[in-house]
């Protein structure tokens, strides 16, 4: 019997619609190919959605969400929307719906193909075989912890609080597990229980939940140390899993191991199969309407789409296989390209990728 999934796609600004369009074309020959069907609702995010809706976040777009099985999006914002109140920027919409549909599992690949060793500013035998997977928690933690600011005697004070619960950790630590299982069965967590109560909460609940997941094998890492053996040895590492400010910080560390940011994908994940996904990648408008942007980070989004929401491993290894093999056979575009002069446009790189799957 054919499944049926129900996409929220939302394109977004600036590059977002170009790469958004591959995406969907990829999904389209996935129907083909196995025994599903995608059903395709469009809304509206970000600066096109303020310019549209009058409000970066519409009803209309969380319903659609809410509604369907996972959501796709390309990316928000750009220089016309950067001067306005915050609850007037893109950004406003993008943090709104993570936080309205309980995204607090963000998962950040970073892979070093073998062809694309080059592109890496650290040296090769460093790089060369580096996969690993950093899993952020996104809706807790010192991002959205209380804020004061005050004047005292002896000048202006501010704080920002710092706060977890147990739920909150074992939540997301169960979900590394689990995501770990699929992988090398290797975890690291990471926090900075020397210094910080938070931390040692997180460390607590670890050790309680790890006696589930007896084949994976579990190391605690404080995150100062963390940063230094990602860059000194990044193989050592398979998933990892951290609060929010430290997720942040040492995902964007992890993908500038492996170079550009036109190929990184991401997830976001809610309780469930529910999940958000989209590049890594910003609205890039320096290349916005040019056919230039590199459509890979959003392709490999949808992928993990089909892996973490919808079960169909089979098809997203199709289209990361597919990918490793149009690198592979030299096929490039702009932000990658050795020889910007050879390098192709975003929908042609789009249909190697569709040819080879
Ligand atoms: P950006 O990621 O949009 O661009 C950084 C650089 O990478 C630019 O030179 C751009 O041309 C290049 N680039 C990005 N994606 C590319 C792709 N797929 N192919 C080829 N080249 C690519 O980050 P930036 O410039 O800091 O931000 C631009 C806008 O995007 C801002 O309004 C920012 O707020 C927004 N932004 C949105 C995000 C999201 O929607 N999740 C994430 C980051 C930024
Ligand atoms: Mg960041």
């Amino acid at each position: 019997m054919s499944q049926t999934f129900t996409i929220t796609v939302l394109p977004g600004d600036g590059i977002g619609p170009e790469v958004i369009e591959q995406a969907v074309n990829v999904l389209r020959v996935i129907e083909e190919l196995e025994d599903v069907s995608f059903t395709l609702e469009y809304a509206r995010l970000g600066g096109c959605a303020i310019d549209e809706d009058g409000t970066p976040l519409p009803q209309d777009t969380l319903d659609k969400a809410r509604r369907s099985d996972a959501v796709l999006l390309g990316a928000v914002g750009g220089p016309k929307w950067d001067n306005n109140p915050a609850h007037l920027r893109p950004e406003t919409g993008l943090l709104g719906i993570r936080k309205e549909l309980g995204l607090y599992a963000n998962l950040r690949p970073a892979f070093m193909l073998d062809c694309m060793v080059g592109v890496s500013a650290l040296k090769e035998e460093v790089v060369k075989g580096v996969d690993l997977m950093v899993i952020r928690e996104l809706t807790g933690g010192l991002y959205f912890g209380e804020k004061k600011r005050y004047e005292t005697e002896n000048g202006e004070v501010a704080s920002d609080e710092l706060i977890y619960h147990e739920y909150e950790i074992e939540r997301i630590v169960r979900r590394a597990f689990e995501v770990a299982r699929l992988r090398s069965k290797k975890l690291t967590s990471v926090d900075k229980a020397n210094v910080l109560e938070s931390s040692r909460l997180w460390r607590k609940v670890v050790e309680r939940v790890a006696p589930d997941y007896p084949d994976v094998e579990l190391r605690h890492q404080l995150v100062d140390s963390c940063a230094m053996e990602l860059i000194r040895w990044p193989k050592q590492f398979d998933t990892i899993v951290t609060e929010n400010m430290f997720g942040d910080i040492l995902s964007d560390e992890a993908s500038m191991l492996t170079g550009s940011i036109g190929m990184l994908p991401s997830a976001s994940l809610a309780d469930g199969n529910f999940g958000l996904y989209e590049p890594v990648h910003g609205s890039a408008p320096d290349i916005a309407g040019k056919g230039i942007a590199n459509p890979t980070a959003t392709i490999l989004s949808a992928a993990m789409m089909l892996k973490y929401s919808f079960g169909l491993e089979k098809a997203a290894n199709a289209i990361e296989q597919a990918v490793h093999t149009v690198l592979n056979s030299g096929v490039r575009t702009g932000d990658i390209a050795d020889n910007k002069d050879e390098a192709v446009g975003t929908k042609e790189m789009a249909d190697k990728i569709i040819a080879a799957i």
